[in-house]
């Protein structure tokens, strides 16, 4: 997205208290979208989330020829008519994914075998993220995808038959992974994806749920071409990566104590709450009953404020919290000794240059930040606050915000309309929690 121009202002206003919710998960919303979309029959799909992202995926499944009754409204429940899974219909316009980098990659994918041509499109934010990622891969399985310069939407591509391959990943990237089981359901032969660190597996879930020939065995996730796909009901949980911006808060305010509900609480997205466990944060969550192994593990996280201490977050752990670290940096802050995060180097090519922009933000706050090629370093600095760019990119508005509750200045973000790209409303959540 453009960087917007509303400037909103954050100020230390007292401690966090209650219990609140969040939005349901992005994630998750987009994958039921999208999966729903080649089902046979109507998928039902329970709280999804309307912010920009999942809106912009719904506009393409949408243009794709599959209806989503109650889309219109933004209703709470939302039925999407699935085209069964060779039925897309190629649209006369370029869909367009807006700024949603799930969108593009996971829908590439999903495209490469079906019958007809396609373009898709983003925001001038998505044009400058790169797409080999998916292209070349995608390529091998036989499929005829065309880039701008090899690397940038907009995708041109022209459906073919596709046949299995086994991929290592070179970076782990639930998205990339993503795109390439849902190519996998319509080759022959098995596709079997290699990932160096286990990243978010809700397509996996999904799609065993679906009823798709898929195997997992430790760090290799494979899918044969399915016969059909039905889905019947996704009911989504409140999205951790929002939540954790009220953790963050929680934890960092003096005199908090807050409980959120019904949140997602996959263990390939616990990565933010465990670290900040291991640095001394008051945090504890407790998991629900689930009916299959194949359904998303949610319930309730509990948060106080907390003395924090630094810690060392290994590459092998970050894709777990891979949209946190722009919070485990805050926290860094504020911690007794240095925190240190490897294996960001992605970070680059996220919604802004996230690793740059953590590192600018920080530093105009009065703290100290450092980053190599693949590594954040924080030091511990007494942040005074001051006035920040969101950037267009959603999760440094809303760290700009979090900021503010903790800076003695208060903070200024500018650009804050990114925020809705994934929490809607978010300013309305915080005032539910913050003394009045
Ligand atoms: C996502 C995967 C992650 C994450 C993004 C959502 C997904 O991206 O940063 O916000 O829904 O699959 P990468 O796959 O690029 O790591």
């Amino acid at each position: 997205m453009s960087p917007a121009s509303e400037t909103v202002a954050f100020r230390p206003s007292g401690p966090l208290r209650g219990r609140v919710r969040v939005p349901g998960d992005k994630s998750i919303t987009q994958r039921a979208l999208l999966i729903g979309a080649m089902c046979d029959g109507p998928v039902e799909i329970v709280d999804p989330v309307w912010a920009g992202d999942p809106l912009s995926t719904a506009g393409m499944v949408s243009d794709l020829g599959v209806t989503i009754e109650g889309l219109a409204g933004r209703e709470r429940h939302v039925v999407v008519h699935g085209a069964g899974l060779r039925g897309l219909r190629a649209p006369e316009r370029a869909l367009d994914a807006g700024n949603s980098g799930t969108g593009m990659r996971l829908l590439a994918g999903l495209l490469a075998g079906q019958r007809g041509t396609f373009v898709i499109d983003g925001d001038a934010s998505l044009r400058t993220r790169p797409m080999g990622r998916v292209v070349t891969p995608l390529c091998a399985m036989g499929a005829r995808v065309g880039a701008r310069d090899g690397e940038f939407a907009p995708l041109t591509i022209e459906g073919a038959e596709l046949h299995g391959i086994v991929y290592r990943l070179p970076v782990a990237s639930a998205q990339v992974k993503s795109s390439l089981l849902l190519a996998g359901l319509l080759a022959t032969g098995e596709t079997v994806v290699v990932e160096p660190a286990g990243s978010r597996d809700h397509t996996e879930r999904m799609l065993a749920a679906a009823g798709a020939p898929l195997r997992r065995a430790g760090d290799e996730v494979a899918v044969r071409g399915a016969e059909r796909l039905a889905l019947g009901r996704v009911v989504v949980p409140g999205d951790l990566s929002s939540a954790a911006f009220l953790v963050a808060a929680a934890l960092l305010v003096p005199g908090s104590h807050l409980r959120i509900l019904d949140v997602g609480l996959n263990p390939t997205r616990l990565g933010f709450c465990e670290v900040a466990r291991r640095m001394g944060g008051l945090l504890e969550w407790s998991v629900a009953e689930c009916d299959s192994d194949d359904d998303e593990p949610r319930g309730e996280l509990e948060v106080r404020a907390s003395s924090l201490h630094g810690t060392v977050v290994p590459a092998a752990e970050t894709p777990t919290l891979i949209d946190e670290v722009t919070l485990l940096a805050l926290l860094g802050c504020f911690a007794e000794g240095e925190t240190v995060i490897e294996g960001v180097a992605d970070l680059r090519a996220k919604e802004s240059d996230r690793l740059a922009a953590i590192v600018e933000i920080v530093g105009d706050l009065g703290g100290e930040a450092e980053a190599s090629d693949d590594a954040l370093r924080v030091r511990p600095s007494a942040l005074r606050g001051g006035a920040v760019s969101s950037r267009g990119d959603h999760r440094l508005a809303m760290l700009g915000a979090v900021a503010g509750l903790v800076c003695p200045a208060g903070v200024d973000v500018s650009g804050f309309d990114a925020a809705a790209v994934t929490f809607p409303g978010f300013t309305e959540v915080l005032k539910e929690v913050l003394p009045s």
